[in-house]
């Protein structure tokens, strides 16, 4: 099979962590082919805008992007690179698995649950023109459509049916966004009342904050809207150990991209401590969706045996004293053992 994969670097840390996990790719040989295309700070930097034509014409033509963190500068007339290419490409689940490894700073150490966010409405509009802000009021539009709730959800109660799942759970704030949230949660039912094998909860955000730390095993796969998905998923990052471990997907009907969760670390930059792992998490998820599976749960059992017993090549966020390459080196040579 060949393959080609659009690859954009990114911003901050991108660079480190992407080349780690492109010799890792490299080492299980996936057979892919890399196109590099500018995005973020770099692109604005060398071709003016945040995110080129040619960038995006490359995502369009091979349908799949693995992307390091893009920076969004801050101020307004910036709207987020990020928000821009999900919204672009209807990229409309983001897939967030939050899974347990070995020696992590973690009070857990068997989760293993996958967030489900929607991704291309809620109160993530970012194209300026649902808000107010004449400078003493701001107001934003949270938008939830019954299309966009029933194609969220449905992904959500097929991935569990395809990966042997029990239970899925909607989490919204219908008691007091009645109009929007309500909306998603009346469609969560009427979705669920199609897949009687798999258990359907309902639950009110906040509370849900609380039983994610308090009991988080009661939970297999969740489903959300925009902004909770965001926040919900970086709690779920915190269970297993931190952004480090995060990887997402964004998936849609004709691309998909595959990305860490955190963002480009500007304060670690450059210092060669960035933990690769959530985007080689991330590259895993992406050898899944080409029915690369087998080499997806090498690089997840690679990253297991790395964390357990080579502590010397481990990043420092997971109390390792290794750097960003002894990962990858340490990774490759388990992959190739
Ligand atoms: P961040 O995720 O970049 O950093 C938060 C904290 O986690 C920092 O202390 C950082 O050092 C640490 N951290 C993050 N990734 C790490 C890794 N792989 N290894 C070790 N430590 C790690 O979030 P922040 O600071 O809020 O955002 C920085 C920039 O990233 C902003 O410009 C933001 O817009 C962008 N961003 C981009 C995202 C993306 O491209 N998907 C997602 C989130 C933020
Ligand atoms: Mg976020």
């Amino acid at each position: 099979m060949s393959q080609t994969v659009a690859v954009i670097k990114g911003d901050g840390i991108g660079p480190e962590i992407m080349d780690a996990t492109l010799q890792v790719l490299d080492a299980l040989e996936c057979g892919l082919n890399y196109k590099f295309v500018d995005a973020g700070l770099v692109a604005l930097e060398k071709h003016g805008t945040l995110i080129p034509q040619a960038s995006l014409d490359a995502i369009e033509k091979y349908g799949i992007a693995l992307k390091g963190p893009l920076t969004t500068p801050i101020g307004k007339g910036f709207s987020s690179i990020n928000v821009q290419l999900r919204r672009h490409f209807d990229l409309y689940a983001n897939v967030r698995p939050a899974v347990s490894f070995p020696g992590t700073r973690s009070h857990y150490d068997d989760i293993d649950m996958i967030t489900v966010r929607e991704n291309t409405e809620g109160a993530y509009l970012s194209d300026g023109q649902e808000m107010i802000d004449d400078g003493n009021t701001g107001i934003s539009v949270i938008k939830v459509t019954r299309k966009g709730s029933e194609r969220i959800v449905r992904y959500a109660f097929e991935l569990a049916k395809q990966n042997g799942r029990k239970k899925v759970t909607a989490i919204h704030k219908a008691n007091i966004i009645k109009t929007s949230s309500g909306l998603f949660l009346d469609v969560a039912r009427e979705v669920a009342s199609e897949y009687p094998e798999i258990e359907f909860q309902e639950m009110i955000v906040d509370n849900a904050c609380m039983q994610l730390v308090m009991n988080p095993h009661q939970f297999d796969v969740v489903v959300t809207t925009n902004l909770f998905g965001d926040i919900l998923s970086d709690l779920c990052a915190g269970l297993v150990g931190g952004l480090g471990l995060a990887p997402g997907a964004n998936i849609g009907e004709k691309a998909a991209i595959f990305e860490a969760v955190h963002g480009s670390a500007p304060d670690i930059a450059g210092k060669k401590i960035a933990n690769p792992c959530a985007l080689l998490l991330a590259a895993a998820q992406m050898l899944d969706h080409f029915g690369m599976t087998v080499k997806g749960d090498a690089i997840r059992q690679g990253i297991r045996a790395v964390l357990e017993n080579r502590r010397d090549m481990v990043t420092p966020d997971m109390g390792g004293t290794g750097t960003t390459d002894t990962f990858a080196q340490a990774l490759v040579e388990h992959l190739k053992g």
